[in-house]
């Protein structure tokens, strides 16, 4: 295992960081406020002026927290404050009882990404991604990033709205979801630091009307056109939720709530699914040998012909660089969590008001659970001795009640864009320093991934 590849992570600081280094780190990036002992403890904590932080790494109690049948540990008020403005109070962010309603609400739209029939229109946006890299500038390297985006934006939209979303859209989208992430990021820094937050509170709400406008063009219409009866028969998940019915009052969602519900399945949807195909790209373009090797996974399960949906789930190769790249890069690295009533973990009492985190990003880190756990490594995926590491310290769609309703649909899209590309191209990382990431509501790299692509023999 000596000479495995470690791409690149914030270097942990040595020792606990101070309330003022806390702050200047953490004003761009949660992740850059861990420190060493992060990666390996169990439980820690954090004192702020205005919150207290446990840290929870012990993987008993994760799966005690996130399994949560009696639905004891909500969501802490801080993911709420921070996402508030651009989802509501919709199914991500609510709790108890409301939760489970709007959970059963919303499931059936998700049988409308049943991934058979998602399948075509995937592949057609991957296909579309890919022409546009082919006919990108190829004196310079490509970043990828923004692509990405767009790809997985495309798809939602596709499949959300049965529409395509031009390349404009996406621009004034991605300017806004970036924007929104940096003031709602900053503005809850200020809150639990006991700072004023007014601007940042404000500049979020601006931001998420520019995103919500951009939706509510396209659902006016059609929730218009629904109330007066009429009814355009698109299978999409617009159409679902309109149809979707309160278990027990029978009521349907009203506009606002429709709007909060696709912001969240857009944001929830895209912008996760991005960043881990933008790194996954990364460690492709330096890894020629994993390259060539998938390449030759995927001619030999198409025979040469066109992707299709049996032939995507056949590859497992494909499937774990991208299970390998969301253990190391996972898109959400913290879940926030709370307690209903005063309860002792490790020896310590958490409190109601304390924010209580499972941090993906630690448990799929630390060495108790991988072995070397910060290097690049699909090839764990396919080990049985890790069989119960996966289904315990591989997290990155959260897990039990609450687990991600798009993992499945993210997994597929995932290795249909990547197969697409492998298809396509060679990857090569230009001579220039690797990608940094910061860590807002996703990981993102911080500067894009510029990459030169070279187009293989069709
Ligand atoms: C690689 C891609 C993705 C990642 C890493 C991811 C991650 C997550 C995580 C960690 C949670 C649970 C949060 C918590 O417990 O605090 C979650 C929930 C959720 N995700 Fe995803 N997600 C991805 C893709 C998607 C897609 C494609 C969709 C929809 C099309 C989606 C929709 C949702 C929704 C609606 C929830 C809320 C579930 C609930 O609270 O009941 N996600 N996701």
């Amino acid at each position: 295992m000596t000479d495995l590849f470690v791409p690149p992570f914030p270097e942990p600081l040595r020792t606990k960081a101070g309330l003022v280094r806390r702050f200047v780190r953490g004003w761009n990036s949660w992740v850059h406020t861990l420190f060493a002992r992060s990666y390996t403890m169990k439980m820690g904590r954090v004192a702020l002026p205005r919150l207290t932080i446990h840290v929870v790494n012990d993987l008993a109690i994760v799966a005690r927290v996130l399994d949560d049948p009696e639905r004891r540990y909500p969501k802490h008020r801080v993911l709420n404050a921070m996402l508030g403005p651009l989802i509501g109070e919709s199914v991500f962010a609510a709790n108890g009882k409301d939760w489970a309603d709007q959970r059963a609400m919303v499931n059936p739209a998700f049988a409308h990404t049943n991934l058979q029939r998602g399948f075509t229109r995937m592949l057609g946006a991957a296909e579309d991604v890919v022409a546009m890299m082919r006919a990108a500038d190829a004196a310079r390297p490509l970043d990828v990033d923004p692509l990405m985006t767009h790809v997985t934006a495309d798809i939602i939209f596709r499949t959300i709205f049965s529409v395509t979303l031009s390349p404009q859209e996406t621009q004034a989208i991605y300017k806004s979801f970036n924007r929104y992430q940096i003031e709602a990021q900053r503005g809850t820094m200020l809150a639990i630091n006991g700072l004023p937050r007014l601007w940042y509170a404000r500049a979020a709400r601006r931001s998420a009307a520019e995103i919500h406008a951009v939706l509510t063009r396209i659902m006016r219409p059609r929730f218009e056109a629904r109330q007066r009866g009429e009814s355009p028969g698109q299978a999409d998940i617009m159409e679902a939720l309109m149809d979707a019915r309160h278990p027990e009052t029978g009521a349907a969602f009203g506009f606002e709530e429709l709007v909060h519900q696709v912001s969240l399945i857009f944001l929830a949807g895209h912008e996760t699914t991005a960043s881990a195909l933008a790194w996954s790209l990364y460690l492709l373009s330096e890894q020629p040998d994993l390259q060539e090797a998938l390449h030759g996974e995927i001619a030999r399960e198409t025979g040469g012909g066109p992707l299709t949906f049996e032939a995507v789930r056949r590859l497992e190769g494909v499937r774990n660089l991208f299970r390998e790249t969301l253990r190391l890069y996972p898109p959400v690295p913290f879940l926030p969590r709370s307690v209903l009533v005063p309860e002792a973990m490790r020896g310590r009492t958490v409190d109601p008001a304390d924010l209580l985190v499972i941090a993906p990003w630690l448990i799929q880190r630390n060495e108790a659970n991988w072995a070397c756990p910060h290097a690049f490594d699909p090839g764990r995926f396919a080990d049985p001795a890790n069989a119960e590491a996966v289904k315990t310290a591989w997290l990155p769609f959260g897990q039990g009640a609450r687990l991600c309703i798009g993992a499945g649909f993210a997994q597929q899209e995932a290795a249909i864009i990547l197969a697409t590309i492998i298809r396509a191209f060679r990857l090569v990382h230009p001579d220039a320093p690797r990608p940094e990431l910061t860590s807002r509501l996703t990981v993102r790299p911080r500067r894009g991934v510029p990459l030169w692509l070279t187009a293989r023999e069709v």
